[in-house]
């Protein structure tokens, strides 16, 4: 395999381990993880065998958000230490070997960002034309029908200009008018400052969100037959709407031609969010498509809010195939923004070590969100504790955030499982406690360890990082396919149900591999697969 540092299509197979700082490890007793505490648990993410970290926002921010809203897009807030700990996080991950990733956030600012409080100012100023600005509709009300992510219309007035403001998700986070190439400017600006500390990529936050329409169009309705399960919650009315002016404009595309352009003399990778239940794949395909886009996109597919079947897997990859051939995805089952995948497909641990393999061995890029490696559920965590303002505007149909964002377990005896010494942020939830880092660490049959072979399977084999991989065969509730990079070919099957399925192998003759895993031996030209079991073979 080529070195860490030569080989630029690393992110390919990359397994990318988020990081979500307020979370991980506080070093400085005010309840809140820091970049110190990041710094000195990257030896552990090392140890996981991850490839990259990706850490979500860590920039100047009032916090709104949570990070999500940006006051300073090139300092680190004083909440999570300077610009000196983050060198030092650079500095440390790549002798560790580890791609550092941050998250950048280009579609809105927070409303406290010095461009807002300018651009507000009046309708003449110089940034004046920076955010996206309307007049009101001759009653007053506002210039279309609109939507915010979290909840109520996207415009919010303001009397200095006497005008509305574009908001696709808080109040506080106004969009930027990317048609203005000033802010493109001043956006690759930044990218530029966070190249120069070192960064090997970036994780593009609501990339498709960057453009509205310029003609501010009202969105069609979304019939309730064609709603899904991707993304918002049901009781969001956002869901009510087809969202084709509010965001996935066709100026996206220029726009991401500028980005590519950029990273390209360093190397440094661009990972788009795309948050988009209905033309997801489609915009996979076309911001991932050839050399001058993004690298690969972060799908919402396996982020659905039901489980994933084998049909429906294999239904995603058709599709895929079809819409995004040239297109290269990254996968994850959990993240900041949803209900832990453990919880939300309510998985005993059987079924959660055959994703958590699967995952391993689909073609794309995949992600794991921290504490995915010890099989943490959901937290559920009471009104009055909620941070997360989604999740306080949907109560309690829906619980918006805070029950993925609880702090790390590291040791299941410390005071607050060793995140922290103070009290932190959100409550510990005492079922983490003996799923905490050092417990799982001394026993060998853990998840921990689970995840560990998990992903030394993808690091030993190449044609699970970037070979082919066949249509998905589904039998019942299994699904098989073959992952092939030159003369290595992987026969991969999985039983997702808890009833026995038999699964027949491709032509040719298969040695087992993944033993160590789990995997279940080959019977002649089949494997029968109890609940949950999966077989992983190798053409010999
Ligand atoms: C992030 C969220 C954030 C939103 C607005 C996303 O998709 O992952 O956590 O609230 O963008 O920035
Ligand atoms: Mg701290």
């Amino acid at each position: 395999m080529t070195s860490f540092t030569t080989d630029r299509d690393w992110w390919r197979g990359a397994v990318i381990y988020q990081i979500y700082p307020r979370s991980y490890q506080d070093t400085d007793g005010d309840g809140v993880g820091d970049l110190k505490g990041i710094a000195e648990r990257l030896p552990y993410i090392a140890s996981l065998g991850a490839d990259a970290v990706w850490i979500s926002p860590f920039f100047t921010s009032p916090m709104k958000d949570y990070g999500y809203d940006v006051a300073d897009y090139c300092e680190v807030d004083p909440m999570f230490g300077t610009l000196a700990d983050f060198d030092t996080i650079v500095d440390m991950a790549h002798r560790l070997e580890l791609k550092v990733m941050i998250d950048l956030v280009m579609s809105h600012t927070s409303d406290k960002h010095p461009w807002f409080a300018e651009s507000r100012a009046s309708r003449t100023n110089p940034r004046a034309d920076w955010y996206v600005w309307a007049d009101p509709k001759p009653d007053g009300t506002a210039p279309n029908n609109w939507l915010s992510v979290f909840g109520g219309p996207a415009w919010q007035w303001d009397v200095r200009r006497e005008q509305y403001y574009l908001h696709n998700f808080l109040t506080a986070q106004p969009d930027l008018n990317l048609h203005n190439p000033a802010v493109q400017e001043a956006l690759f600006d930044v990218m530029g400052f966070w190249l120069q500390r070192g960064v090997d990529g970036f994780r593009l936050d609501a990339i498709n969100f960057c453009f509205a329409d310029k003609e501010l169009r009202d969105n069609p309705p979304m019939p309730l037959a064609e709603r899904n399960d991707i993304g918002a919650p049901s009781v969001n009315p956002y869901n009510y709407q087809r969202h084709l002016h509010d965001k996935n404009q066709p100026e996206n595309l220029q726009f991401l031609r500028g980005i590519r352009a950029l990273l390209e003399p360093s190397g440094a990778v661009a990972l788009g969010e795309i948050g988009e239940g209905h033309r997801g794949l489609e915009l996979l395909g076309e911001y991932t498509n050839g050399n001058e886009l993004l690298h690969m996109s972060y799908a919402f597919d396996f982020l659905a809010n039901t489980r994933l079947t084998a049909p429906r897997i294999a239904g995603i990859f058709d599709r895929l195939d079809k819409v995004a051939a040239d297109g290269w995805a990254c996968w994850a089952f959990s993240n900041h923004d949803v209900t832990r995948h453990v919880s939300r497909w309510a998985l005993g641990p059987e079924a959660a070590r055959a994703y958590a393999v699967l995952l391993m061995c689909l073609r794309g890029a995949a992600c794991i969100y921290q504490g995915e490696e010890l099989g943490l559920p959901e937290a559920d965590i009471a009104f009055k504790d909620l941070h997360d303002p989604y999740g306080i505007e949907f109560w309690p149909i829906f619980k918006g955030r805070d029950g993925c964002r609880t702090p790390m377990p590291w040791h299941p005896d410390d005071v607050n499982a060793g995140f922290s010494t103070a009290r932190p942020w959100l409550p510990v939830p005492e079922a983490h406690r003996p799923l905490a880092v050092a417990a799982q660490e001394a026993d060998r049959d853990a998840m921990l360890h689970h995840y560990r072979r998990a992903l030394a399977l993808r690091r030993a084999h190449t044609a699970l990082r970037t070979g082919s991989q066949t249509p998905i065969a589904v039998t019942g509730e299994a699904l098989s396919f073959v992952r092939q990079l030159e003369d290595e070919a992987l026969f991969c099957a999985f039983n997702l149900s808890e009833s026995p399925q038999t699964v027949e192998l491709s032509d040719g003759t298969w040695e087992n591999i993944g033993a160590d895993l789990g995997s279940v031996a080959i019977e002649g030209s089949h494997a029968a697969l109890g609940p949950w079991e999966f077989c992983l073979a190798k053409k010999a």
